[in-house]
C-alpha cells in the first residue's frame, strides 16, 4: 500500500512540534507550528498542483475486485495553528458492489472527514490527505482518490460518486429553479445532450425521486418546496448521472420521522435501479439497522470495530460499540434513562498513545496501557480493536 520512505513526508509530519497543551500555547510556539505547517502544506500542494501528471500515477488495481470502494490507511489531518488534527487517522474498510455501508460514530469522529476525503473535497491547504490509498472502481478504471489531480477529480465527482447532505436547504441554491439545478449536473457530466433531452432527464429524474406533478415542481425554487422535497430534489441531483456510489451523510436528520422512513425506502430503492453502492453517514444505529449491510464503527478518528450488519449487531465486541447500542432506545423495552457513554472523546490534536477508549472504558484492565490495541479478527468479515474481545480473550 504506502511506499513509505525513510525522511518521507509522512515521517517528517510525525516528528513536528507536538504541544503539551493545545489550550496554553505561546506565541513562539504558535508560529513554529506555523512554520512548519507551512512546509508540509507547501509541499503537498505543490505536489498536487501538478500539470500533466501521468496516469501511472494515479490509476492503481483493487485488492477485490468485488468491490467498489477500498480505504486503505487513510490518514487525512488539518494542520492548524494549536497543533495537527488528526481527524481521519489510519482508516481501512472497503464498500462491497451495490451494497450499503453504514458509518456510525460521535460527533467528531471523523465520519465526514473520510467521506470528503473521498470526493477530494477536504478544506485545503489546511486539510490534506497525507497517507494511505483510496481505490475507487469507476466502472471502465481503477482511480487511487488520493494521488488523482484535481483536474481529472472533477470529472469523476458528481458522476461517479455523489453525495447527498445533510441540510438540503444550504445545499440547493435559492435563486435557481429546482429543474435549473438539476439540469446543470446533467449537463457539466454530459455535453453532448442537448437542452431538450437535459430537461426531459432532469423531469424523469423528480418523477423517479417520488414527486408527482414533476413538471411544476421542475419550475418552483427551493423555498415553494417542503424539507422532504428538498431532499428529494438532492437525490434526483445525485442520481441523475447513475454513480458507482453514493455518499449519504446524515440524510435524514433534518427531516421528520415518516418523511425520514420514506427518504430511507427511496434510497434503497434507487440503489439497486442504478446499479449503484451506498456509503451512509449517520449518528442513528436504527438507521443503520434499517439500511445497512455492513456497519463500520469509528472513534476519534479511527475504525474501532466493523463487520457484516448481522455480526455487529448480534454480538458487538468494542465496549465503544456496546456502548453506543445500549444508548439507542429500543421498542418494548422500557427503561428509566438511556444509558450514556461518560466522558468525551480526547482532544484530536494531542492523542494518547494509549487505547483512545481507555478513559471511558467500563471493561479497562492493565492491559489497556499498553499500545493501541491491534485489529483482532473474530471472523473473516468481523473485527474489533481492543484487548478484550471475545477472539483475543480465548488467545490469552
Ligand atoms: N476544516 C477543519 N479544520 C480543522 N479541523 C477540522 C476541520 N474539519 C473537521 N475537523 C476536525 O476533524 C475531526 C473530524 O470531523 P468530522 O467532521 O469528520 O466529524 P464527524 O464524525 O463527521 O462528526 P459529526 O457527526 O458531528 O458530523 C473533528 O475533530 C473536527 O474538529
Ligand atoms: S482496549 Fe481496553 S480500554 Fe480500550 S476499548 Fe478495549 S477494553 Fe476498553
Ligand atoms: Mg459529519
Amino acid at each position: 500500500m504506502n511506499n513509505r520512505k525513510k525522511g518521507s513526508l509522512f515521517e517528517r509530519i510525525n516528528t513536528m512540534t507536538k504541544p503539551k497543551d493545545s489550550n496554553h500555547l505561546t506565541a513562539r510556539e504558535i508560529r513554529q507550528i506555523a512554520r512548519e505547517n507551512r512546509r508540509v502544506t507547501d509541499a503537498l500542494e505543490n505536489k498536487r498542483n501538478r500539470k500533466n501528471v501521468p496516469e501511472s500515477e494515479y490509476l492503481t488495481t483493487m485488492k477485490n475486485p468485488d468491490n467498489v470502494v477500498e480505504f486503505d490507511g487513510l490518514r487525512t489531518y488539518f494542520f492548524t495553528d494549536i497543533g495537527t488534527v488528526k481527524a481521519v487517522d489510519g482508516v481501512s474498510f472497503e464498500i462491497p458492489r451495490g451494497k450499503t455501508v453504514g458509518v456510525v460514530g460521535e460527533s467528531g469522529c471523523g465520519k465526514s472527514v473520510t467521506s470528503l476525503s473521498l470526493m477530494q473535497l477536504v478544506q485545503r491547504p489546511l486539510g490534506q490527505i497525507v497517507d494511505g490509498a483510496i481505490r475507487f472502481d469507476t466502472g471502465d478504471k481503477v482511480y487511487d482518490i488520493a494521488q488523482t489531480p484535481y483536474q481529472v477529480m472533477e470529472k469523476i465527482r458528481g458522476s461517479k460518486v455523489s453525495m447527498i447532505f445533510q441540510e438540503p436547504n444550504t445545499s440547493l441554491n435559492p435563486v435557481f429553479t429546482a429543474g435549473y439545478q438539476i439540469d446543470e449536473v446533467i449537463q457539466l457530466h454530459n455535453p453532448e445532450m442537448t437542452p431538450e433531452e437535459v430537461k426531459a432527464l432532469s423531469i424523469e429524474m423528480i418523477d423517479m425521486v417520488g414527486i408527482a406533478n414533476s413538471e411544476g415542481v421542475y419550475n418552483m425554487y427551493p423555498h415553494e418546496l417542503s424539507g422532504g422535497m428538498r431532499q428529494r430534489i438532492m437525490i434526483a441531483m445525485a442520481l441523475s448521472c447513475s454513480p458507482k456510489l453514493i455518499i449519504a451523510d446524515e440524510p435524514t436528520t433534518a427531516l421528520d420521522v415518516t418523511i425520514q422512513a420514506q427518504i430511507l425506502d427511496l434510497l434503497r430503492n434507487l440503489k439497486d435501479q442504478i446499479n449503484s453502492s451506498i456509503m451512509l453517514i449517520t449518528h442513528d444505529l436504527g438507521v443503520i439497522a434499517e439500511m445497512a449491510d455492513y456497519v463500520v464503527v469509528m472513534y476519534a478518528g479511527r475504525v474501532v470495530e466493523k463487520g457484516t450488519a448481522t455480526e455487529v449487531f448480534k454480538n458487538p465486541q468494542h465496549p465503544y460499540t456496546v456502548g453506543l447500542m445500549a444508548s439507542k432506545p429500543v421498542i418494548n423495552r422500557s427503561v428509566e434513562r438511556l444509558y450514556t457513554i461518560p466522558g468525551n472523546v480526547p482532544n484530536p490534536v494531542n492523542m494518547p498513545n494509549h487505547c483512545y477508549f481507555r478513559d471511558r472504558c467500563e471493561r479497562r484492565t492493565a492491559v489497556c496501557n499498553g499500545a493501541y490495541p491491534q485489529e483482532v479478527h473474530i471472523t473473516d468479515t468481523h473485527i474489533a480493536a481492543c484487548y478484550h474481545t471475545s477472539a483475543a480473550e480465548k488467545q490469552v
